[in-house]
């Protein structure tokens, strides 16, 4: 199914015009309230090319909050997302995010099919997280979390370090901001303070020496 010429692309290319709904909804997906255009994002809408050619080196695998089986946060049997290959805790749920060409005509939606219309996406996402209601995948959802896949990212990249566990982790008012600030341990028993003052800047990241914390 190619969608190349839709009224997305012809506004795009500046051949056609949207009406005002579609400008408004366009506002909305390239604002940092909703942030769709985080993980879906470039000609695709999805975060796995930028442009022909290029490839993103970001983090790729998103845990969007479906499931939180026993309060753990895990995802039903066979359905655990990257953890299933990656045997690491942190990749549990993770999955790419697709693209959302044609997204009209290819219900339900999700790896599994669990959303049904377009309609309760998004209420998934104003949500933050997904309540199963009753079943055995029943439970409460936690909000996205893709600021852990972030700092996982950079720990790696930085620090060669594979988080065991966040040790806690706050949300704390900076101005109008909301930052983050927590510490961490490595599977090599490292442990690491971070912060971020906004949402989407990197974080600084500091070892934790037995003197100073
Ligand atoms: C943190 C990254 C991230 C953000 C932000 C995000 N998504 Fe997604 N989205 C995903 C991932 C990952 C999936 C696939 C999840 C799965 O299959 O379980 C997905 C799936 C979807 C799907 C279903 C696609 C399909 O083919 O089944 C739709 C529709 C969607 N997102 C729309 C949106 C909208 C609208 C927003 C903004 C309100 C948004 N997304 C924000 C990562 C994200």
């Amino acid at each position: 199914m190619i969608s190349g010429d839709s009224r997305y692309d012809r506004h795009l290319a500046g051949k056609g015009r949207l009406n005002a709904a579609e400008r408004r909804g366009m506002a909305i997906y390239f604002s940092e309230k909703a942030e769709c255009f985080h993980c879906h994002s470039g000609y695709n809408l999805n975060d796995q090319a930028t442009h022909v050619g290029a490839r993103r080196t970001g983090p790729l695998f998103h845990n969007t909050g479906l499931y939180n089986l026993g309060g753990t946060g895990a995802f039903p049997d066979d359905n655990q997302g990257l953890i299933e290959v990656t045997g690491r805790a942190g990749d549990m749920g993770a999955f790419r995010a697709p693209t959302l060409r044609n997204i009209a005509v290819t219900a339900p939606y999700m790896h599994d099919g669990s959303i049904a219309t377009l309609r309760e996406v998004v209420d998934f996402y104003a949500a933050g997280g997904r309540v199963v209601a009753d079943g055995p995948n029943a439970g409460a959802a936690e909000p996205a979390d893709s600021w852990t896949t972030l700092l996982q990212l950079q720990l790696k990249d930085s620090y060669s370090c594979d988080i065991e566990r966040v040790l806690y982790s706050r949300h704390v008012a900076i101005g109008k901001d909301i930052g983050t600030e927590g510490r961490l341990r490595c599977l090599d028993r490292r442990e690491y303070d971070f912060t971020r003052s906004r949402q989407h800047q990197k974080f600084t990241i500091r070892l934790c020496q037995p003197t100073v914390c």
